[in-house]
C-alpha cells in the first residue's frame, strides 16, 4: 500500500516526519512531495531519509533534460500508483488551490490527476482559518468526498491563540487507515508470531532443518502490524525480509525459540505459531566435525513441545489466578493424511483456541510457497479457506483472533 504525502508551506511541516514514521509503522509506503513554501519550513533530505524514497519538490526542473521530462509526467504515475493522497499540513493556499483546481506545481496537480481518497489535515493562523474564503474552499473540498482532520484549538506558532493547530499526528493517521479501508480491530493486542523453520546442530558444520520458509508467518505479522497490533516476532533463520514494525527475535534451535515464547508470553495478548518447529533433534551435538566414516547412525530425541509448554503455563496459572486473562493461541498443523481429524486432535491436545491445518501433501500451496489452502478449526465453528494467497489465508487467521477475543469478552460479561 503506498500513499502521497504533500506537505504544505506552515511552521506544522516539521510534524509531518512523525507522521511518515507512524504510516510506515503501519506497513504504508511513502511518497512524500513537497511545495515550494514547505522546502523554506523543512529540507527534503529530511523526509527523503525517512521514507527512504525520492522526495518530489517541483513540477518542472530548470532545463530540458531527460529527468526533467520524465519528472513533469511523474504525477500522472504517482496519481495512478497512490492508494490515498493526504497533506498534512495543509495551508490556506494549497485548500483553495485544490478547490478552485489550480494545477500550477506538483501537489495541486498530483490531486486534479489522482482518483485515490484525499485527506487535507488544515493547519494556520486562526484568522485563517475562520475566514469564510478558507471555510467555502473546505466545504467544496468535503462535498467532493475529501475527508478533513479537524485542526485543534490551542497557542499557535503566530502568537495568537484559537483553532488551526494541526490535528494530533494519531488521529491523521486514522483518518488515512479509514480511507485506505484498512481496519485496526487489532489494536491494543499484543501479538507473537512464530515464523519459519528451527536447525538443530549436528555439528559445527550440519544441522537438520526443514522447508519451512516463514513466509506465512511473517505475512501473518505484517497483517497483524497493518490490522493496530503490536506484534512480536520469533522467527527461525529464513531468507526474507521482516515487516519493519514488527519486533523481531531472531532464534535458531527450537530450544532457543521456546525459551524466546516463555520470555515472551506474560507480554502477549495472542499466539500464532505457524513455526515449523523441528520435532527432533541429535541427541547430541558432536563439538567436531563428523568425519565420513560409515556407516554412521544419528541418535535423535524429541524437542519440547512449545505449545504443550504454553498450555501447562495456562494451567498453572488458572490455578494460581482464576480470572486472568490468557493469550488467545492459535496452532498450525501440516498434515499429509487424516487432515481434519488429526487436526482437531491437536486442537484438544495442545488446549488450542483454535488450530489452522494444511495439508501439505497438495501441489503448490504451503511450504516455500506464496499460496496456501487451509481449514480454520475452532471450537466453535470449521472455516474452509481454499487456495489463495497468504496475505489473504493471514487475514481470515486474524479475523478468528477477533472473533475469540469477541467470544471472550461476551463470555467474562
Ligand atoms: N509445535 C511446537 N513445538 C514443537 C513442535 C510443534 O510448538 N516442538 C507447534 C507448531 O508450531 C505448530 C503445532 O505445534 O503450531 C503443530 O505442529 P506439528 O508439527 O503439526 O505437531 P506435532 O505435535 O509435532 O505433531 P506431529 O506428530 O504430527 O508432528
Amino acid at each position: 500500500m503506498k500513499i502521497a504525502l504533500g506537505v504544505s508551506g506552515g511552521i506544522a511541516a516539521y510534524k509531518s516526519a512523525e507522521i511518515v514514521r507512524l504510516l510506515q509503522d503501519r506497513g504504508i509506503r511513502v511518497q512524500v512531495v513537497m511545495t515550494r513554501a514547505a522546502q523554506e519550513f523543512v529540507r527534503p533530505l529530511t523526509f527523503a531519509a525517512l521514507s527512504g524514497e525520492k522526495v518530489i519538490t517541483d513540477l518542472f526542473g530548470s532545463d530540458d533534460s531527460q529527468a526533467n521530462v520524465e519528472s513533469a509526467i511523474e504525477h500522472i504515475a504517482i496519481a495512478q500508483a497512490i492508494d490515498a493522497l493526504l497533506v498534512a499540513p495543509a495551508t490556506a493556499d494549497i485548500l483553495a488551490k485544490f478547490a478552485q483546481g489550480i494545477a500550477n506545481d506538483f501537489l495541486s496537480t498530483l490531486y486534479l490527476a489522482t482518483t485515490a481518497p484525499v485527506i487535507v489535515a488544515p493547519a494556520m493562523n486562526v484568522n485563517m482559518w475562520n475566514h469564510a474564503a478558507t471555510q467555502s474552499n473546505l466545504e467544496i473540498l468535503r462535498q467532493r468526498g475529501a475527508r478533513i482532520v479537524d485542526p485543534g484549538s490551542g497557542y499557535l506558532a503566530c502568537g495568537m491563540t484559537g483553532a488551526g493547530r494541526l490535528a494530533e499526528n494519531e488521529a491523521i493517521v486514522a483518518a488515512v487507515l479509514e480511507a485506505l479501508g484498512v481496519s485496526q480491530d487489532l489494536a491494543g493486542e499484543t501479538v507473537l508470531v512464530t515464523a519459519g523453520p528451527t536447525r538443530e546442530k549436528i555439528d559445527p558444520v550440519r544441522y537438520l532443518t526443514n522447508r519451512s520458509s516463514g513466509r506465512m508467518g511473517y505475512a501473518i505479522a505484517e497483517a497483524a502490524v497493518r490490522r493496530g497490533a503490536r506484534v512480536l516476532l520469533v522467527s527461525g533463520p529464513v531468507s526474507i525480509a521482516p515487516p519493519g514494525a514488527a519486533e523481531l527475535i531472531r532464534v535458531e534451535s527450537a530450544g532457543e525459540m521456546l525459551a524466546a515464547v516463555l520470555k515472551l508470553l506474560p507480554e502477549c495478548t495472542a499466539i500464532i505459531k505457524t513455526a515449523a518447529v523441528a520435532d527432533f533433534r541429535p541427541r547430541i551435538a558432536s563439538e567436531q566435525k563428523i568425519k565420513r566414516k560409515g556407516p554412521a547412525t544419528l541418535e535423535l530425541e524429541p524437542t519440547t513441545d512449545i505449545l504443550a509448554e504454553i498450555a501447562q503455563y495456562k494451567k498453572s496459572h488458572a490455578a494460581n489466578s482464576p480470572n486472568a486473562n490468557f493469550p488467545i493461541v492459535i496452532g498450525f498443523a501440516a498434515e499429509t493424511e487424516n487432515v481434519l481429524e488429526n487436526a482437531r486432535k491437536k486442537l484438544s491436545a495442545k488446549s488450542l483456541d483454535a488450530i489452522v491445518v494444511n495439508d501439505v501433501s497438495r501441489e503448490g500451496v504451503g511450504f516455500d510457497s506464496d499460496r496456501n489452502a487451509v481449514t480454520i478449526i475452532s471450537h466453535h465453528e470449521v472455516i474452509e479457506v481454499p487456495e489463495t494467497s497468504k496475505w489473504e489465508v493471514s487475514q481470515r487467521v486474524l479475523d478468528q483472533v477477533v472473533k475469540l477475543r469477541r467470544h471472550r469478552t461476551s463470555a467474562v460479561r
